[in-house]
């Protein structure tokens, strides 16, 4: 028995990590692999039976990625409307005057007075305009120097000294100050409102890059700073991964209908643009591969629209960004049909990763296929806890389709999904039981019901269903 078997009486008392890569059993390699491909910015093909443990790496993948720092916006052309143009907004770090704290192209923070800039401290009161010295909105003259406050606003001699208090009284009471800041070609405006006597609220927004400011052209964002940059690609059709123009029967008739800039749709590649492009069997894509290779080698891509019939055919955007990181699955037998490019430039670019389907059954292997059985319960939520009598059997069952499936003795099984399936059944018959904890007997039942419910559709398995797809395995488990 593992020390973690020893000391546990159920599942309830395993501690399940919070980090997605420590929830990660098995495939110790892939996980140090994808971690530095996400920070080197390289590719990844992950390749390995179903249910192993792709997706999972590569969702905990983009846990890694830093915060965007690009949004990307279509702009009209007045020259051609059906030419767009594609300009970038970029997040900056936020003024000099709260240096240390970055904000995001919006964003909300909070400085002591002795952090805002000199003019804005003035006007807000927290500085005197002669000395500069600090002191509290609330004391009119300078303590120092026995200046008026705010002085420079009122005219230094063109007002006797009570109206000159009072007209300070008067801007005190207005305790927000906003401006316009330029940092890097990037308009910020920032506004700054006393929250407490001593903390002053900041709330900063880029607002656009010069350009927008300068042409004050209309524009449309297709990818915004806070879109989830971690974008799956299921489906695998031209308009899901490149984008599309969408059809207004108008057309670009000036005055009428949607503007073509407004009608343009990002795609998966665009999305994920500094992050992480995911796509599932990459293979099935078939031709569209080429595609996706142009956009790993170009990183723009332009956006048309791909129904012939349409008037968003007409519409083309040029350089739209789309600089990701692709992370694809495949299984091995579909290696083949990967176009060879495609594989050579993630080869060259990055890694290729083969996740294996077992495990050496060694103590570490055993804590953590019992860690899997508390962490499939907790993500569950509706099951209760397994008795420890249960895990065992689990893990007889774990080593039962490393035997029967991959032909290994003395090993564990890493296609968990299909296992996790076993642990849910088991669950769900403890709940049918009313039993508190799940018990040796209703693995054991879930394994027998698992072996007599065979259903063909493999996606019904893997929609998390509790039935197990047993042709996959032909008649090799149990
Ligand atoms: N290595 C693993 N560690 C922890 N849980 C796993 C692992 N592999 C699979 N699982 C469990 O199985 C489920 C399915 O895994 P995942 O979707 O990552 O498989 P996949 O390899 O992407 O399969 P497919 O090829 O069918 O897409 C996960 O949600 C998780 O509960
Ligand atoms: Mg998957």
């Amino acid at each position: 028995m593992t020390d973690l078997m020893e000391h546990i009486s159920s599942t309830a008392d395993v501690t399940i990590p919070s980090d997605p890569f420590e929830r990660i059993v098995g495939q110790n390699h892939a996980v140090t692999l994808v971690k530095s491909a996400v920070v080197q910015r390289r590719h990844v093909l992950l390749c390995g039976p179903p249910g192993v443990g792709k997706s999972l790496l590569a969702k905990a993948a983009a846990t890694l990625l830093p915060p965007p720092t690009e949004e990307i916006r279509v702009h009209h052309n007045p020259l051609q409307p059906d030419r767009p143009r594609v300009s970038i907004v970029k997040r900056r770090n936020a003024p000099a005057s709260a240096q240390n704290k970055t904000t995001r192209s919006s964003d909300v923070y909070y400085v002591r007075p002795e952090e805002l800039p000199i003019e804005v401290a003035v006007k807000m009161g927290y500085r005197c305009p002669s000395c500069g010295s600090l002191s509290t909105p609330d004391q009119g003259m300078c303590l120092e120097c026995g200046a008026a406050k705010r002085c420079d606003w009122v005219g230094e001699n063109s007002y006797h000294g009570l109206f000159r208090v009072l007209h300070v009284i008067h801007e005190r009471a207005m305790p927000r100050v906003e401006c316009r800041e330029e940092r890097n070609g990037v308009t910020w405006t920032v506004s700054y409102e006393r929250d407490a006597f001593d903390t002053i609220r900041v709330t900063a927004i880029a607002a656009a890059t010069d350009d927008d400011t300068n042409n004050n052209t209309e524009s449309h964002v297709i990818v915004g700073i806070d879109t989830p940059r971690f974008v799956r690609v299921t489906g695998g059709t031209a308009v899901e991964l490149l984008g599309d123009v969408k059809h207004d029967p108008y057309g670009s008739a000036e005055g009428l209908g949607v503007p073509a800039f407004r009608r343009v749709i990002p795609g998966a590649i665009h999305e994920a643009h500094e992050g992480i492009l995911y796509v599932d069997e990459v293979a099935t894509l078939g031709p569209l591969q080429k595609h996706l290779l142009t956009a790993m080698q170009e990183k723009r891509y332009p956006i048309v629209g791909h129904n012939p019939h349409s008037s968003g055919a007409a519409v083309r955007v040029d350089g739209v960004p789309c600089d990701f990181v692709l992370f694809a699955s495949a299984n091995p037998e579909d290696l083949s049909a990967i176009l060879p490019p495609l594989r050579s430039r993630i080869r060259g670019y990055g890694y290729e990763i083969m996740l294996s389907s077992w495990m050496k059954k060694t103590p570490e292997a055993i804590d953590q296929i019992v860690r899997f059985v508390a962490q499939t319960v907790v993500e569950d939520g509706k099951i209760p806890h397994f008795a420890r009598e249960a895990v065992e059997e689990v893990l007889s069952v774990a080593e039962e389709m490393a035997r029967t499936i991959d032909r290994q003795r003395d090993a564990l099984t890493l296609r968990l999904r299909e296992l996790g399936g076993v642990v849910r059944s088991a669950g769900d018959l403890a709940v049918h039981d009313d039993a508190g904890l799940v018990e040796r007997d209703h693995v054991r039942r879930a394994k027998k019901l698992a072996r007599e419910l065979r259903v063909p559709d493999h996606s019904f398995a893997s929609k998390g269903s509790h039935v197990i797809d047993m042709d996959d395995y032909g008649s090799y488990f149990f």
